[in-house]
């Protein structure tokens, strides 16, 4: 440590600093950190009431009453209702902890971004050094952005935003970004669903490995979104590398086919009845995804009986203004700020889910109490339809 690093460590900056700096300290000693680097910026996740719970509410009121301030920009994950939509169909006794929760983070001034795609809203330089929580923003930094960032948990991505500074270990260090595995793609992946259903596969067989993942067809970013989400939804893979077969050549092989890739989406697709919620934006939705939403239900009409949730963040929304009245016109609804996995869709009597994400349909039946249906956006936005 510095000295000006020991200073805080003994309490000289107040409680809420030195809670912070032994929080990142004992994070390097466990990780075998030699010292602390500074950080562009920090995304903080634990934003829902529904998963954080009223534990951590105290430690967070305790943290902003001592004066803990962020010193660099710091994005905060989605939360569990959004002020247009479900606001009004949630009880009080859920609302008020969940506005709570809010008001420390913006006390330590925190951003309201409540977005799992912090990247939309700010330019990440590549090697830039952040301390991201949200483990799919966290695969898309390092692996589409080239930006790096370790999957910090909620209280470690909080602690560095407060110092400005994160432990030098992981995928800080050069060495550690290397892949280890060799991932040959030999099935056709023909759309963001299969690609999401290969990250769910991946994630179960990599564990923490780096794979460096070749046989690709050429996809969007939006695309890999999803395969980031997935990826990081079943392991602890914090990156992969695309077409990187010279580094790989060496390393350990895994070959993915179109049976395993088809098992995988027949295993999240729980679901055989109708939907009642069709979902899009997990992770939240891109301008340009937007666009092909609004372009897709242009002049049509959601089915009644069904919900129709298109989730992004304010910043995405405000700036696709139009599509977000093409698609209010249709029925559907704009969230903002929120996601369906993270809110209370169980409580809205929501019982079967369809949507593209795979992150979704993994997480649907354990925290949404809801079958899931998984397939592409077209046949979502067709099944949404009359
Ligand atoms: Fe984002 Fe929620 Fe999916 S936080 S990645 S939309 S589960």
């Amino acid at each position: 440590m510095t000295r000006e690093e020991e200073r805080i460590y003994d309490g000289e900056h107040g409680w809420a600093n030195q809670t912070c700096m032994r929080i990142l300290v004992r994070l390097g000693q466990l990780f075998g950190a030699e010292r602390l680097i500074p950080i562009g910026s920090a995304h903080v996740s634990g934003v829902s009431y529904k998963t954080l719970g009223d534990a951590p509410i105290e430690f967070l009121r305790t943290l902003a009453d001592s004066g803990g301030t962020v010193k660099v920009k710091t994005t905060l994950n989605p939360q569990s209702l959004d002020s247009h939509y479900l606001r009004g169909k949630l009880e009080e006794s859920l609302q008020k902890p969940q506005l709570d929760i809010l008001r420390q983070f913006e006390k330590m001034g925190l951003t309201k971004s409540l977005t799992c795609t912090p990247y939309y809203l700010q330019r990440l330089p590549r090697g830039s050094h952040h301390a991201w929580a949200e483990s799919s923003a966290v695969v898309y930094a390092n692996s589409v952005l080239g930006a790096w960032t370790n999957r910090e948990g909620g209280p470690s991505a909080l602690a560095a935003a407060i110092i400005g500074k994160t432990p030098d270990y992981g995928i800080h260090k050069a060495e550690n970004r290397r892949p280890n595995v060799r991932v040959k793609v030999e099935a056709k992946v023909h759309n963001e669903t299969e690609l999401g259903a290969l990250g769910i596969f991946l994630g179960k067989t990599l564990g923490d490995k780096i794979p460096a993942i070749i046989g690709l067809q050429k996809t969007s970013n939006d695309d890999l979104k999803q395969l980031c989400a997935a990826i990081a939804t079943t392991g602890m893979t914090n990156m992969f590398h695309l077409d990187d077969d010279k580094t790989a050549r060496e390393k350990e092989r895994i070959d993915v086919n179109s049976n395993q890739i088809e098992r995988t989406v027949d295993e999240l697709s729980s679901g055989r009845g109708e939907p009642d919620l069709v979902f899009l934006g997990c992770p939240h939705c891109s301008l340009d995804e937007m666009k092909r939403i609004a372009g897709f239900v242009e002049g049509g009409q959601v089915r009644a009986g069904v919900e129709f949730w298109v989730c992004t963040s304010c910043h995405v929304r405000r700036a696709a203004s139009a599509y977000v009245k093409s698609i209010e016109k249709a029925g559907g609804h704009v969230l903002d700020g929120v996601c369906t996995v993270v809110s209370w869709t169980e409580k809205l009597g929501i019982r079967t889910i369809m949507t593209n994400s795979a992150k979704t349909a993994y997480y649907a039946p354990v925290l949404n109490k809801a079958e899931a249906v998984l397939a592409p956006m077209k046949d979502c936005l067709e099944s949404a339809l009359q």
